[in-house]
């Protein structure tokens, strides 16, 4: 097999594809021959060391991919050679062949794409979790999301629209705010322009969004929350720009608003049930054609670096796909 291994954490340049034993897999493990590993910001921050999740050295990052059993361990039930399926195992992607404990495996419903299945319960699930688990959202509330034309971004508008809210889509170019239209947002802000507060203010008639996703953090974060609405949710998914954000308690009292702490992998571990559920409804959701992974390109397996570079300075429109041929 093949890996992109990392041995150090100094980031993406120190990244080396190099041959490996094929691993045997352990009792309740999987072997899987990966066909497809998708990106997410937190496998450009866990190979520098900066995410919360901090794999032993050496480890082959890649935390959600697709692919087909091609060995199965001891004592695992449900999963079988040759059945696709998806992983979401935190590392291991970025490879040719991955072992997977079967608890994080899932096999692919009938119909479900392969690639999808890479692009697909990271993103989806964070968003479900996020809206409508943390953030309460109903049908006819507004919701603001920022970073709307990413990974998380693309999902929370599908999932917000499917759920009946208004979409209002803030991403830092045309081209982005071009793209979360076509996906059903009901309206864009290119926030790297004009005034973001005004921009809010004339959307939602000086109101304000009853529900904020905020994936960015930095210096979005104070101008958007003084905009939320009366009982407003500040959904807190991660810090893109790099900076933590501090936020004046004040503003949360004037508006009687929440801010909400969302941490999916977390959510997943300790409430596996409440989690099987969401991917239930999102794989329903899937089927029914309300959803669907924005899959920016396709790029081989080798090209793991550039797809980083891309990512890295804001390039990507939905999600970068690595295929193995
Ligand atoms: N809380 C959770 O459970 C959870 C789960 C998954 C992901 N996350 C977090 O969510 C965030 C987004 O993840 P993702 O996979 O959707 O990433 P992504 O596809 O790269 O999207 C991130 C978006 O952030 C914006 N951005 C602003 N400044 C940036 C910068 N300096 N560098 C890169 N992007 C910047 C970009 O949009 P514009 O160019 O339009 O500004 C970009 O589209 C990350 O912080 C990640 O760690 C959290």
């Amino acid at each position: 097999m093949h890996a992109w291994l990392c041995t150090t954490l100094e980031g993406v340049d120190a990244l080396h594809w190099q041959e490996l034993p094929t691993p045997q897999p352990q009792a309740g493990e999987v072997r899987i021959a990966v066909r497809a590993a998708s990106l997410n910001f937190p496998d450009l921050l866990i190979v520098q060391g900066k995410y919360q999740f901090k794999p032993d050295l050496p480890f082959v990052p890649g935390a959600e991919y697709s692919g087909v059993v091609d060995a199965v361990g001891e004592g695992v039930t449900g999963l079988a050679v040759g059945m696709p399926v998806a992983a979401i195992a935190g590392t291991g992607g970025f490879a040719t062949h991955a072992i997977a404990k079967a608890a994080q495996v899932l096999p692919l419903p009938p119909g479900f794409a392969i690639e999808d299945g890479a692009a697909f319960a990271f993103t989806y699930g964070t968003s479900h979790h996020a809206l409508i688990d943390r953030g309460q959202l109903k049908a006819g509330e507004t919701v603001l999301v920022l970073g709307a034309a990413g990974g998380v971004g693309t999902a929370a508008i599908q999932i917000a629209k499917a759920a009946g809210a208004k979409v209002i889509a803030a991403a830092s170019t045309d081209e982005k705010c071009a793209l979360c239209k076509e996906l059903g947002a009901d309206a864009t802000i290119n926030y790297s322009r004009g005034n973001l507060r005004d921009e809010i203010k004339a959307l939602t008639d000086g109101k304000g969004p009853d529900v904020v996703y905020d994936p960015v953090g930095g210096d979005l974060a104070e101008p958007v929350f003084r905009s939320i609405a009366w009982r407003g949710r500040y959904l807190v998914i991660g810090f893109a720009q790099g900076g933590i954000p501090s936020l004046p308690l004040n503003l949360a009292l004037l508006k009687g608003a929440s801010i909400v702490g969302v941490f999916w992998g977390e959510f997943a571990r300790r409430e596996p049930k409440a989690h099987a559920a969401a991917l239930a409804d999102l794989a329903a959701w899937y089927a029914q054609g309300k959803i669907k992974p924005v899959i920016d390109a396709r790029l081989p397996m080798k090209s793991l670096k550039e797809a980083f570079t891309r990512m890295g300075s804001r390039q990507v429109r939905g999600k970068l796909v690595l295929v193995n041929d």
